[in-house]
C-alpha cells in the first residue's frame, strides 16, 4: 500500500509561502545573496497542497522544481518579493516566511561592470524592506509564521522577532547544529508561539517538519475560528 493520504486539514485555506534566497544586484555580473536553497519552503508548499490548501509560493532563485499543483511566482530581489507577497496578502489565510531575505542591498546598482582598481574597495549598502514586519503591521485575519536561522541565543532572538514582527509563530533553528544547516534534507527546529508555548522538533526530514508545522497551524486556525 502507498502511504495513507494526509487529512485535508487545510481545505479551503490559502497559504502564501516565501522560499529561497534573494539576489541583490550590484552590477550586470554580480549580486549579494546567501546560502538558502529553498528546500524548507518548497517542502512546506508541497505538504500544504497535499493537506488541501491553495498554495501560492513566492520563490527566490533556487534550483528546485516547483511543486505539483502549487501556484509559483518567481522573484529575484527583496523588493520584488515584497511586492509579490503584498499583492497576495489579502487573499491569504496563512503566510509562512521561510525565505532568507537579504537585509541589505547595494546602494548603487551600476549599469556597467565595475572594473577593479588598485587597493581595496568599500561597498555602500542600504536596508531592504522587512517583509514580515510589514505583514505584521498590516495583519487583519492572517496567521503569520516567520522563520529564524540563528547561530546563537536562539530562543531569545526568536522570541524577540515574534514580538517585534507581530507574528503568531516563529520557527527557529540553530544553523550551526549538524543536520540543521543550509541545503540539508533534515532540520532541527523549535516552534515558538505567541501564547508563550513552544514545540520542539528533534532531527527529522524537512517533509516531516513541514507536516508537523502545518498540523500546528491547522489547529491554531481551528482555535481562532
Ligand atoms: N524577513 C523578511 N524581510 C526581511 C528580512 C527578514 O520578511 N527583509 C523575514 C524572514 O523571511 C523570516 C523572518 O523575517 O521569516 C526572520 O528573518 P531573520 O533574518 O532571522 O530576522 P531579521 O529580522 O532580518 O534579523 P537578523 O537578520 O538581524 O537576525
Ligand atoms: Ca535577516
Amino acid at each position: 500500500f502507498a502511504a495513507e493520504a494526509p487529512r485535508p486539514l487545510l481545505k479551503g485555506k490559502t497559504v502564501l509561502i516565501t522560499a529561497g534566497p534573494t539576489r541583490e544586484k550590484l552590477d550586470p555580473v554580480r549580486y549579494l545573496t546567501n546560502h538558502s536553497t529553498g528546500k524548507m519552503g518548497y517542502a512546506i508548499a508541497e505538504e500544504a497542497r497535499k493537506m488541501g490548501a491553495h498554495v501560492i509560493l513566492v520563490s527566490g532563485p533556487v534550483t528546485l522544481k516547483p511543486p505539483f499543483g502549487v501556484e509559483t511566482v518567481n522573484v529575484e530581489s527583496a523588493q520584488e518579493m515584497y511586492e509579490a507577497v503584498m499583492k497576495n496578502y489579502s487573499d491569504a489565510d496563512v503566510v509562512i516566511k521561510t525565505a532568507a531575505v537579504a537585509d541589505y542591498r547595494p546602494k548603487t546598482v551600476h549599469g556597467k561592470k565595475i572594473k577593479k582598481q588598485e587597493g581595496g574597495q568599500t561597498l555602500e549598502l542600504e536596508r531592504t524592506k522587512d517583509i514580515l514586519l510589514e505583514l505584521g503591521r498590516q495583519k487583519h485575519h492572517q496567521l503569520l509564521v516567520g522563520f529564524a536561522a540563528e547561530t546563537d541565543n536562539v530562543e531569545e532572538y526568536a522570541r524577540r522577532k515574534l514580538a517585534k514582527k507581530n507574528a503568531d509563530m516563529i520557527v527557529a533553528n540553530n544553523v550551526t547544529e549538524a543536520g540543521a544547516g543550509f541545503g540539508t534534507d533534515t532540520n532541527i527546529v523549535t516552534l515558538y508561539k505567541k501564547d508563550g508555548s513552544e514545540v520542539h522538533m528533534p532531527l527529522m526530514s524537512k517533509a516531516d517538519v513541514a507536516r508537523k508545522l502545518l498540523a500546528e497551524i491547522a489547529h491554531q486556525l481551528e482555535r481562532d475560528g
